[in-house]
């Protein structure tokens, strides 16, 4: 049937109308907040790039978890900053690193917040690298016992979900078995399975501390240029026993986020990452765009591509635009 039988625009007539045939809506139930921990007591020290988010000290990673869990937001994902690097990243497994105190610190103040824990050693190493490096290489298969040995020590200070990023071969495999005979079968694991070596990520290296000290991270990652590639890595992670996907960034791969949930059926997330957001607040700040209103377009849009849920920067604040 066509025109003039059919007006689609019948159906946009009103305010009311639209909201009946909306086939997308955003609530705070899809998001998760992304928070960076260091150590100390009663700091929040603001991370220029990203306006409205910290690096907090424990105590304060705790009133912000509470921000999420007044909004409804029901998760939050972890990112340590460590007050030593080493070339082993042995921050990120010790029993009282960084993301395992706030853990637990979250976990006995918030017990109904689910924890998830960013699983990779960028934040951790004196390099800022991903992995083990020898002879100016980041190795995949030394770093496979490292990430098996983490996953263990975050399930152990409490985490709820393990989401390993760091896009080495087999991460996803040896932590299930690590967890599986540490005792923890029933904590599901997120896997960055489509990570893209992204510029976007820009600003979250200063938030973490974790830019690479030479090179970058395009021997891991994944070429921005590709789409099967996508589906193979996303591919061997559902094999290796990944609960939960995540394509990353979000806007500029919503081709690869679609196919990735089309094809696998497994809760798909998608992560708005820095620079997306840093780049709605910049232009707000110049006055040239409704960061209201773009912010949740972009998020409305990565919902609609097929995103159970997105880790964005935007948690609290859209959260609150959502209760208006
Ligand atoms: C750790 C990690 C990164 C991000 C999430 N986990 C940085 C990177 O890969 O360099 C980026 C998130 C963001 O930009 O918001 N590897």
């Amino acid at each position: 049937m066509s025109f003039p039988t059919t007006r689609p625009r019948r159906l946009r007539a009103s305010a009311p109308l639209r909201a009946l045939v909306r086939e997308t809506e955003l609530n705070p139930g899809d998001f998760v907040l992304p928070l960076f921990v260091r150590p100390g007591k009663g700091v929040k020290k603001p991370i220029g790039s990203m306006p409205g988010h910290f690096q907090y000290s424990v105590d304060e990673a705790v009133k912000a978890a509470g921000e999420a869990v007044r909004l409804g937001v029901p998760a939050v994902i972890l990112f340590g900053i460590p007050d030593k690097k080493d070339a082993k990243a042995s921050g990120a497994h010790a029993p009282d690193g960084i993301v395992q105190k706030a853990a637990k610190a979250i976990k006995d103040r918030h017990p109904n917040l689910v924890l998830i824990a960013d699983l990779c050693f960028c934040e951790y190493t004196d390099h800022g690298h991903c992995g083990i490096v020898k002879g100016g290489k980041v190795l995949n298969d030394p770093t496979l016992a490292l990430a098996a040995k983490t996953a263990v020590s975050q399930a152990r200070a409490g985490f709820d979900v393990v989401a390993p990023s760091g896009m080495m071969d087999g991460q996803v495999g040896v932590m299930r078995r690590a967890l599986d005979a540490a005792g923890f079968a029933d904590t599901p694991i997120l896997a960055y399975a489509a990570k893209y070596a992204s510029a976007f990520y820009g600003p979250f290296r200063e938030a973490a501390e974790s830019p690479p000290s030479f090179g970058d991270r395009s021997g891991y990652q994944m070429d921005p240029a590709n789409f099967r590639e996508a589906l193979r890595e996303v591919a061997l992670d559902v094999e290796e026993g990944a609960d939960m996907l995540m394509v990353k960034p979000a806007l500029p791969y919503l081709d690869v986020l679609k196919a990735v949930k089309e094809r696998f059926g497994l809760p798909t997330s998608a992560y708005q990452v820095s620079g997306e957001f840093a780049m709605i607040k910049a232009a707000a700040k110049n006055g040239w765009i409704d960061e209201r209103k773009v912010a949740l377009e972009a998020l409305t849009s990565i919902k609609r591509a097929g995103a159970d849920f997105i880790l964005t920067y935007y948690a609290l604040e859209a959260s609150r635009w959502l209760g208006n």
